[in-house]
């Protein structure tokens, strides 16, 4: 089973690609913890990297997770640039449950965040080609149920990056704001948050339990949704090519 979180679709598009590839499944890890998953011989975990972590609704479930100590568990976290200590983290979670990650690595894809900083994702599409070989590569080694971790050490640069302070701060910056002159209240962001974070009255309103996936940023029809300040340009919104809006839905 392959376990996935994802604000934009990139985590999901590599989760689906996995799944095909080892003739397996998907299921959001907001759902995973509700099952027990003691008979899965293959537990996978896809995940995009925040402020060089794990996300932190992401970090919260793991420990709530029913997993085989023996099963074959791999990882692979989508990001901008640089996964920081999102690796490390998920493999230290993991062994404060007796389960040990047998493999680990990240692929580079458009940076979601970047809306945010006033640039454009989609124009970092270039990376799906640029990275097709290191994703073939991932494919097969999980086929090969391969044991190996390719992720560097940040150590103690990692650890302040990844420092609640910091943290605390991140999710105050990009807390998303509704710009309520805009919205309809057609419900579109409500329907994807994955934190169900987003209420709808006549407007919609974004509760205090985000983890700022900006994927309400990204999908809202009327750009209704601020990030750090700006307005989410129309070209500006991005979402994974393969993914539809659907796909981010039913979750
Ligand atoms: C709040 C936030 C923080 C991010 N921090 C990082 C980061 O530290 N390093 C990085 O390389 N990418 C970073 N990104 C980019 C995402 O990791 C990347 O776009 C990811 O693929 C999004 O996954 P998704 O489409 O499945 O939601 C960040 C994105 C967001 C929204
Ligand atoms: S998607 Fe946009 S317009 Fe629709 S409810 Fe959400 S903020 Fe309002
Ligand atoms: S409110 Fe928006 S940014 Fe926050 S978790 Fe929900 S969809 Fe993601």
């Amino acid at each position: 089973m392959i376990l996935y979180f994802s604000g934009t679709g990139n985590s999901l598009a590599i989760a689906r690609k996995i799944a095909e590839t080892i003739d397996d499944q998907v299921m959001p890890l907001n759902d995973a913890v509700l099952q027990d998953l003691t008979r899965e011989k293959r537990i996978g975990f896809v995940f995009p990297t925040y402020d060089f972590n794990m996300p932190p609704a992401v970090r919260n479930l793991i420990p709530r997770l029913k997993i085989n100590t023996a099963s074959y568990v791999f990882a692979v976290t989508t990001c901008g640039a640089q996964a920081g200590n999102s690796l490390w983290t998920l493999r230290r979670l993991l062994r404060k449950k007796g389960i040990e990650l047998a493999y680990a690595h990240k692929i580079r894809v458009p940076d979601n965040s970047a809306i945010a900083f006033g640039r454009n994702p989609n124009e970092q599409v270039w990376k799906f080609d640029k990275f097709a070989n290191r994703l073939e590569q991932i494919l097969d080694d999980i086929k090969a149920e391969q044991h190996e971790m390719h992720f560097a050490w940040w150590g103690p640069i990692g650890g302040l990056m990844g420092c609640s302070f910091l943290e605390n701060g991140m999710l105050r910056t990009f807390h998303p704001v509704v710009n309520e002159d805009k919205c309809t209240g057609c419900g579109t962001c409500a329907r994807i948050c994955p934190m169900n974070n987003i209420t709808l009255n006549a407007k919609a309103a974004i509760g205090d339990n985000c983890t700022i996936c900006l994927g309400c940023v990204h999908v809202c029809p009327h750009q209704a949704i601020r990030i750090n300040g700006r307005e989410a340009l129309k070209e500006r919104q991005y979402r994974h090519p393969d993914i539809k809006l659907k796909d981010l839905i039913k979750r």
